[in-house]
C-alpha cells in the first residue's frame, strides 16, 4: 500500500470535514449576525441571551425563539409577546431560507411589513398579529405558495387585501381583523380551498361578499362582522357545509336571509344582526339543529317567527328585536328549553304570549315589548325563578299584576309600563333585592305602595307615574340611597319624599 496515497486520503477527508463544517459555521454566523443586527436596530427587546460572547450559547440555534434545522439552518423565530419595539426594515429575510414559522405576534413593531418577506418561499407561519404595523399588505405575500396561517390582525394595516392572497391555497387560517382595511373583498379568496378559518372583521370593507366564498368548503368561521359591506347574502353561503360560525354583524346588508342557509346543518352561532336584511326568517332556518345563537336582531325582517324554531333545543340566546315581524308569537318557541335570553321586542307581534314561555327554567331576559301584545302575562313567567330582566312595555297586556307575576330574587329590571295591567305592587318585589330598575307607569295600578321597597339598595330607576296609588309615600323610601330617577306623578300619593332619597351614604 502506497503510504503517500493513504496519507492523501485521509488529508482529503479532514479537509473535507473542515470545509463542510466551514460552511455550517458561515451558514449559522451569517444568520446569527442577521439576527444581531436586527437586534441592535430595535428600540427594546427582551433578547439578551442573543449574544455570540456568552459563552452557552455560541451558535443562534440556542437562542431563545431559536429553532434550527438538522443543518443548522434557522427554521422557526418564535418571538411572541418579546417586548420587541422597532420595524422589520433591519430584518434580513434572505439571510433565512430555511424559515417556517415567523411569530412576532404580541409586540410593539411599527412601521410596514417590507415586500421582501416574499423571499421565504419555505415559509408556512406568519404571525405579526397584535402589534402596530401599518401601511398596506404587500402583494408580494401572494408568492408564498407554502403558507398555511397568515395572522395579521390587530395592527394598523390600511389599504385593501391583495388579489394575489388567493394564491395561497393551502391556507388554513386568514385572519386580517381590527385593522383599517378598505376596499372589497377580493373574489379570488374563494380560491382558498382550505381555508378554515376567515375573519376580516372590524375593519372598513366595502362592496358585496363575493359569491365564490361558497367555494370554501372546509370554512368553519366565517367572520365579515363591523365593515361596510352592502349587497345581499349570496345563496352560495349554503355550500359551506362545514361553517359552524357565520358571524356578518354591523354592515350594510340588504336582501333576504337565503333559504339555502338551511344546509349549514353544523351552525352553532348565527349573528347577522345590525343591518338592513329583509325578507322573512325562512323555514328552513329549522335545519340549523345546533344553532345556540340567533342574532337577527335591527335589521328589517318582517312576517311571522316560522314555527320550525322549535326544533332548535340547543338555542340559548334568541334575538329577534327592532325588526318588523309580525304575527302570532308560535307556540312551538317555548320547545327552546335551553333559552336563557329571548328577545322579541320592537316588532309587530300581536296576540297572546306563549304560556310556557319559561318551560325549560334556564329563562333569563325576556323583552316582548313594544309590539302589540293582547291577554295575560303568561302562566309560564309565574315560576320562571331564573328571571333577571323583564321587558313587556308598549303592549296592550292585561291581568292582575299582584297574582300573575311570581318571586324572583334575582331580578335586575322589570318594564311593564305602557300596559293595561291592574291589581296591588306585589310585596314580593321588595325581596328582589339586585333590582335596579322598576317601571310601571301608565297602567292601573292601584293600592299602596309596599313598605319593603325601602330595602331595594340597588334601584336607580323608579317610575310608577299615570296609575291610581293611593296612601302615603313609604318613609322606608329615605333608604334608597341609589335611586337616580323617581316618576311618582299623576297618582292619588300624599306625603313628602324623604330627604335622604338619592343621596350617597
Ligand atoms: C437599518 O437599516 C438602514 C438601511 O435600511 C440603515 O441605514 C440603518 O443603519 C440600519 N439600522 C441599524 C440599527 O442597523
Ligand atoms: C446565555 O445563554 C443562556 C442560554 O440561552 C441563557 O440562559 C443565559 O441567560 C445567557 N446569559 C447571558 C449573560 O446572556
Ligand atoms: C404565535 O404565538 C402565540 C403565543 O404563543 C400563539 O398564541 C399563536 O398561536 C402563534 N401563532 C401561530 C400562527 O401559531
Ligand atoms: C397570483 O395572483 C395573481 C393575482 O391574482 C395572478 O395574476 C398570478 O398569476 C398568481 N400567481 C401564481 C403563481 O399563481
Ligand atoms: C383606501 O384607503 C387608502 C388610504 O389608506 C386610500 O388611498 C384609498 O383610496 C382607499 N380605497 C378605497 C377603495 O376606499
Ligand atoms: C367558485 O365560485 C364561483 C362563483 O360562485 C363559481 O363560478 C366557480 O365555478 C367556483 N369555482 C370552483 C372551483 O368551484
Ligand atoms: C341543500 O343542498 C342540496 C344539495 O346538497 C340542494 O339540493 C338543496 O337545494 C340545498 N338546500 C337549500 C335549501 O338550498
Ligand atoms: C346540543 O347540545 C348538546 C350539548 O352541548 C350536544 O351534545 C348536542 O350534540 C347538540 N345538538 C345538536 C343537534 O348539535
Ligand atoms: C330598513 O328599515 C329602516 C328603518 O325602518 C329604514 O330606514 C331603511 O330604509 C330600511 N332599509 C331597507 C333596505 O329596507
Ligand atoms: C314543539 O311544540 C309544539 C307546540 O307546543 C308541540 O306540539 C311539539 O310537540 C313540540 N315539538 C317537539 C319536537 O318537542
Ligand atoms: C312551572 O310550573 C309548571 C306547573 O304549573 C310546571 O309544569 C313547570 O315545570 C314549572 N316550571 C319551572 C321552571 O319550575
Ligand atoms: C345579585 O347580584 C350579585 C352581583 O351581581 C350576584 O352575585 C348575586 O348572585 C345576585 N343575587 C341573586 C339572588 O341573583
Amino acid at each position: 500500500m502506497d503510504l503517500h496515497k493513504s496519507k492523501a486520503i485521509i488529508l482529503g477527508f479532514i479537509w473535507a470535514i473542515l470545509v463542510s463544517c466551514n460552511i455550517g459555521l458561515s451558514t449559522a454566523e451569517a444568520q446569527a449576525d442577521a439576527l444581531l443586527s436586527w437586534k441592535s436596530s430595535l428600540q427594546a427587546h427582551n433578547l439578551q441571551s442573543w449574544s455570540l460572547s456568552n459563552a452557552s450559547s455560541t451558535t443562534p440555534c440556542n437562542w431563545i425563539g431559536i429553532k434550527c434545522d438538522d443543518a443548522g439552518s434557522i427554521e422557526e423565530i418564535n418571538l411572541p409577546g418579546a417586548g420587541l419595539q422597532g420595524d422589520l426594515n433591519n430584518f434580513s429575510f434572505s439571510s433565512f431560507p430555511n424559515l417556517m414559522i415567523l411569530n412576532l405576534s404580541h409586540n410593539s413593531l411599527v412601521g410596514t411589513i417590507p415586500s421582501q418577506v416574499s423571499i421565504l418561499s419555505k415559509l408556512a407561519s406568519l404571525d405579526l398579529s397584535v402589534n402596530q404595523i401599518s401601511g398596506s399588505i404587500p402583494q408580494e405575500l401572494g408568492n408564498l405558495m407554502n403558507l398555511n396561517e397568515l395572522d395579521l390582525s390587530d395592527n394598523l394595516l390600511t389599504g385593501s387585501i391583495p388579489y394575489s392572497l388567493g394564491n395561497l391555497t393551502k391556507l388554513t387560517v386568514l385572519h386580517l381583523y381590527v385593522n383599517q382595511i378598505n376596499g372589497s373583498i377580493p373574489q379570488e379568496l374563494g380560491d382558498l380551498e382550505n381555508l378554515v378559518l376567515l375573519n376580516l372583521s372590524n375593519n372598513l370593507l366595502t362592496g358585496s361578499i363575493p359569491s365564490s366564498l361558497g367555494n370554501l368548503t372546509m370554512l368553519a368561521h366565517l367572520s365579515l362582522s363591523k365593515n361596510q359591506i352592502t349587497g345581499s347574502i349570496p345563496p352560495q353561503i349554503g355550500n359551506l357545509k362545514n361553517l359552524i360560525g357565520l358571524r356578518l354583524f354591523i354592515n350594510g346588508i340588504t336582501g333576504p336571509i337565503p333559504s339555502s342557509i338551511g344546509n349549514l346543518t353544523k351552525l352553532t352561532i348565527l349573528r347577522l344582526f345590525d343591518n338592513q336584511i329583509s325578507g322573512s326568517i325562512p323555514q328552513e332556518i329549522g335545519y340549523l339543529k345546533g344553532l345556540v345563537d340567533l342574532s337577527l336582531l335591527i335589521n328589517n325582517l318582517t312576517g311571522p317567527i316560522p314555527a320550525t324554531i322549535g326544533n332548535l333545543k340547543n338555542l340559548t340566546r334568541v334575538g329577534l328585536s327592532e325588526n318588523q315581524l309580525s304575527g302570532v308569537i308560535p307556540e312551538e318557541i317555548t320547545n327552546l328549553t335551553q333559552v336563557v335570553i329571548l328577545n322579541l321586542g320592537g316588532n309587530n307581534f300581536s296576540g297572546h304570549l306563549p304560556q310556557q314561555i319559561c318551560r325549560g327554567g334556564s329563562l333569563a331576559n325576556f323583552a316582548a315589548y313594544s309590539n302589540h301584545l293582547t291577554g295575560p302575562i303568561p302562566e309560564g313567567l309565574k315560576n320562571c325563578t331564573t328571571l333577571t330582566k323583564l321587558g313587556l312595555y308598549e303592549n296592550q297586556l292585561t291581568g292582575n299584576i299582584s297574582e300573575d307575576l311570581g318571586v324572583y330574587p334575582s331580578l335586575e329590571y322589570i318594564d311593564l309600563s305602557d300596559n293595561r295591567f291592574y291589581g296591588e305592587l306585589s310585596l314580593n318585589w321588595g325581596e328582589s333585592r339586585n333590582l335596579t330598575r322598576l317601571q310601571i307607569s301608565r297602567n292601573l295600578i292601584t293600592g299602596s305602595i309596599p313598605t319593603n321597597f325601602g330595602q331595594l339598595s340597588e334601584l336607580g330607576v323608579l317610575s310608577l307615574s299615570s296609575n291610581h296609588l293611593e296612601g302615603e309615600i313609604p318613609k322606608e323610601f329615605g333608604k334608597l340611597t341609589s335611586l337616580l330617577n323617581l316618576s311618582l306623578n299623576d297618582n292619588q300619593l300624599s306625603g313628602k319624599l324623604p330627604p335622604e332619597i338619592g343621596e350617597p351614604i
